[in-house]
């Protein structure tokens, strides 16, 4: 498989649907990457799914950082991009570029930031700079606590509106994709016809060039997955039976067996004793 590019991503839009999934590390990323999707996202959700924190406003950039070089070397065929957590970007265009390059230096080939029309001197600053920009409107969750939690967004016209004007903007500042989450599905529909840029979508339906998921929802290692996620398999049971077994292996004297043991040489065992 050839490296996926941003621009390969691009010329997929109308093409093939676009398969993106998050990883946070070197053994999952391989597995993500062999079975060849599009994009794999460090995502920021990182924090609750790995860190146990109660949102992903807990992460700073050196939990990023880590977790992005992790996942890098694996050499990932897919386009790896990096989510900018909370605070990387939104206090001014300098930081957000700086920052951002970091991302690129430990090996992501792009980065995600949350946010529309007020963001497009970011998006745009960091295209100057080379790094290209994933956007995501609709329910961002670093926003949770303006947006008054994490609700469905666009049910009404005005808000859609505003959304959709979101979406036009940051595409037209230069993201070479955007995130749309938790929409209502029409909302979605209409960025996806309005923008030239392939839409990736998490809860905001089918009528999008793309779908992502949180790969510990598909696993089945999510306290609690939101409601437009899909569980493919519950590896938390799986998991947990793999443990057991070892615990009564143990208990029971069968772990380890003769081949998983070594002896000393033929006589040093007396001579240790004498
Ligand atoms: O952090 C994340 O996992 C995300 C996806 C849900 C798009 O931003
Ligand atoms: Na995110």
């Amino acid at each position: 498989r050839e490296k996926v590019t941003v621009r390969k991503i691009v010329n997929l839009k109308g093409k093939k649907p676009i398969v993106m999934i998050t990883a946070y590390d070197y053994p999952t990323a391989k597995i993500v990457d062999e079975v060849g999707v599009d994009i794999i996202l460090v995502g920021d959700s990182l924090s609750m799914t790995v860190l146990g924190n109660p949102s992903t406003l807990q992460v700073d950039m050196n939990d990023m950082l880590r977790h992005t070089a992790a996942v890098s070397r694996a050499q990932p065929k897919s386009l790896l991009v990096a989510d900018m957590p909370f605070l990387s970007y939104e206090a001014n265009v300098n930081e957000a570029v700086r920052n951002a390059g970091e991302f690129l230096r430990v090996g992501a080939d792009a980065v995600k930031i949350e946010g529309g029309s007020e963001y497009t001197d970011v998006v745009k600053a960091l295209t100057r700079a080379g790094i290209p920009v994933m956007g995501h409107v609709g329910l961002t969750p670093q926003k949770h606590k303006l947006l008054g939690g994490y609700r469905l967004m666009g049910k009404t016209a005005e808000e859609a509106k505003e959304i959709i004007e979101d979406a036009e903007a940051i595409a037209e500042a230069g993201a070479f994709s955007i995130v749309i989450e938790y929409t209502a599905s029409e909302v979605a529909a209409e960025v996806t016809k309005r923008v030239k840029v392939p839409t990736i979508c998490i809860g905001s339906g089918p009528f999008c060039d793309g779908q992502v998921l949180v790969i510990h929802d598909v696993l089945g290692l999510s306290d609690a997955p939101p409601p437009f996620a899909k569980k493919y398999v519950n590896l938390k049971d799986i998991i947990a039976s793999a443990i057991k077994s070892y615990k009564d292996d143990v208990e029971n004297n069968r772990f380890p067996q003769e081949e998983m043991y070594w002896h000393m040489k033929d006589g040093e065992y007396e001579r240790l004793l004498n």
